[in-house]
């Protein structure tokens, strides 16, 4: 090898390093950085949407950045870079955030004191569900209200707390009531933690043919509920339901164990409703560069390895063969592939 070959490569290398380096950098204003206030909660920021008109506005979903770890917290972070830039064109106003739940890795109050800090990261008002990790107690102090229905616009809204698992009697007499109630709006969403079904079928979560979820899935098709959120697995996934939309979004900063192919990657939701039109695009984030090298290369080198032929598992999906329920103007229905 020549010099010069050699010394090329020590400049490539110092160049990396340094890249490397640099993208550790925001953990340190992570660090030393304040909080959201306590009052910024989940009930205020319903308030803060009261004074929205017009019938076109965008809203981003996110879930399980289980904020208290480090590899979390950096990855929370880059994706809320993108998020605070996706209106920059000011075309579509981002009305809010909708979490699903999971803001803390295990529930501690350090760790929702860092859920504070990615929440003040975010320019838009959160709204966030409660999720499996989340201390019930320490929930209602930083992020406040865990089951409510608000109106934004033309489209109602209504978070269930099933972190659980199960929705009990109680909590579907009490969904059913809002169903109705948000019959008078062109569009429902409805945003809790875990899915009511099962997004990765050979997993630890097994609910798709628990009592509670099938009864939810035929109560959403029956009231046209457009979309419906959870996240729980760290992971995107996307199946239809009686005409309704199921978004598994559960990649918004914890570690991800599940394979990149089979959805095991860092994303963002961005809604769009203009009108009697929904539409959505997943925004897939890259994780810092630092933990890339540090683990998310190395995830997928070990599925290589257990699967010789390449990582993941998932060959086919009936979701990418099945037609979506749409509606035109003149409120006809129609299938679309
Ligand atoms: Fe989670």
């Amino acid at each position: 090898m020549g010099r010069r070959t050699r010394r090329f490569r020590k400049i490539l290398i110092y160049v990396f390093i340094g890249a490397v380096a640099y993208s550790f950098l925001p953990m340190f204003h992570f660090w030393f950085m304040k909080g959201a206030p306590l009052d910024d909660n989940n009930q205020a920021n319903v308030l803060k949407l009261v004074d929205n008109e017009g019938v076109y506005f965008s809203f981003i979903v996110f879930g399980d950045n289980h904020a208290g770890l480090i590899f979390n917290d950096a990855a929370a972070m880059k994706e809320i870079w993108h998020m605070n830039r996706e209106d920059r064109f000011r075309k579509v106003p981002i009305d809010f955030v909708l979490g699903v739940g999971d803001v803390t890795l295990d529930g501690s109050r350090s760790q929702f004191e860092a859920w504070k800090k990615v929440q003040r990261l975010i320019k838009y008002p959160v709204i966030t569900a409660i999720g499996n990790h989340d201390d019930r107690k320490l929930f209602d102090e930083y992020c406040g209200n865990k089951e409510f229905a608000f109106a934004n616009r033309n489209s109602y809204f209504i978070v269930l707390d099933n972190e659980d698992g199960a929705l009990s009697d109680t909590q579907f007499a009490w969904l059913e009531e809002h169903l109705k109630a948000g019959e008078k709006y062109d569009h429902i969403f409805i945003a809790m933690h875990k899915p009511p079904y099962d997004p990765y079928q050979q997993e630890w979560y097994n609910e798709d043919n628990s009592p509670w979820s099938y009864r939810f899935r035929k109560l959403c098709g029956e009231y046209k509920v457009d979309m419906v959120f959870a996240g729980h697995k760290h992971m995107y996934d996307h199946q239809v339901f009686d005409g309704v939309d199921y978004i598994t979004t559960g990649g918004g900063g914890m570690l991800i164990e599940i394979p990149e192919a089979d959805g095991g990657f860092l994303h963002y939701i961005r809604v769009m409703v203009n009108n009697d039109y929904v539409t959505y695009e997943v925004r897939r984030v890259s994780p810092p560069l630092w933990e890339y090298v540090v683990y998310y290369f190395w995830k997928e080198v070990v599925y290589w390895v257990r699967n010789f032929y390449g990582s993941g598992y998932i060959v086919g999906r009936n979701t990418e063969m099945q037609p979506m329920r749409v509606k035109d103007l003149n409120d006809r229905e129609y299938w679309s592939w």
